[in-house]
């Protein structure tokens, strides 16, 4: 069945309306890396930080996504794809809507990336980098222990793959920086690609 041309046929506010609204352009930073790599929490203070600038900003992460849209997903192969799947699109829709929208997502697959940056045109890959043993000695969540102890399959670094970004567009180093070095350089990584313009009024 043809589905119906949705986008042309009632779309009355185009994008370059929402941009010049909101003073800058939509668009998508994909935070990959191991789980304890810092992802979350540098999401939510860059969201911190650029809203206090002005930016339209929000976060996925995983707990916002795996608690409703994926709440039927877990960690094997084919759901980790599906739930990157669904937040690939949403986080497109968000740009699409004029928001910069800061992906948060172990995402561990390259070919999931690859995908979820097809959707959106502005897509930035971000690796929030931070070696397994790190990760692992931080253990936030208590997950690794767990895992370690078999208690948890398919963890992402034990006894699930992570493969490391090839070309991400910026790498974070989360066992070298601060948290606060880090937000430093990814709101100069902001800066330099979505630059907030001055108000006209
Ligand atoms: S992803 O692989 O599909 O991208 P996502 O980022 O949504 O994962 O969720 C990762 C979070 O779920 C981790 O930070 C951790 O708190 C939790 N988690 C629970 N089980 C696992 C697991 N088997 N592997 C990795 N993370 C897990």
């Amino acid at each position: 069945m043809t589905q119906p041309d949705v986008e042309t046929t009632h779309r009355r506010v185009a994008l370059p309306q929402r941009e010049s609204r909101n003073r800058h352009p939509g668009g998508v930073l994909w935070f990959t890396g191991l789980s304890g790599a810092g992802k979350s929490t540098l999401a939510f203070a860059l969201e911190e930080c650029l809203f206090n600038e002005g930016y339209q900003v929000y976060v996925l992460d995983g707990d916002n996504l795996r608690g409703g849209l994926s709440s039927d997903l877990r960690f094997t192969h084919i759901d980790r794809t599906e739930n990157i799947r669904r937040a690939g699109q949403v986080a497109a829709l968000f740009a699409d809507a004029g928001l910069i929208c800061i992906a948060a997502f172990i995402s561990p697959y390259r070919s999931d990336r690859a995908i979820a940056s097809t959707n959106a045109k502005r897509f930035h890959e971000i690796y929030i980098r931070a070696d397994l043993t790190t990760c692992e000695s931080r253990d936030p969540k208590g997950l690794y222990r767990l895992a370690r102890a078999g208690e948890i399959e398919n963890f992402t670094g034990i006894d699930d793959v992570y493969e490391a970004p090839d070309n991400p567009a910026f790498v974070v180093d989360t066992t070298e920086l601060t948290i606060e070095q880090s937000l430093a350089s990814l709101s100069g990584f902001v800066a330099a690609h979505f630059s907030l313009r001055a108000s006209d009024g």
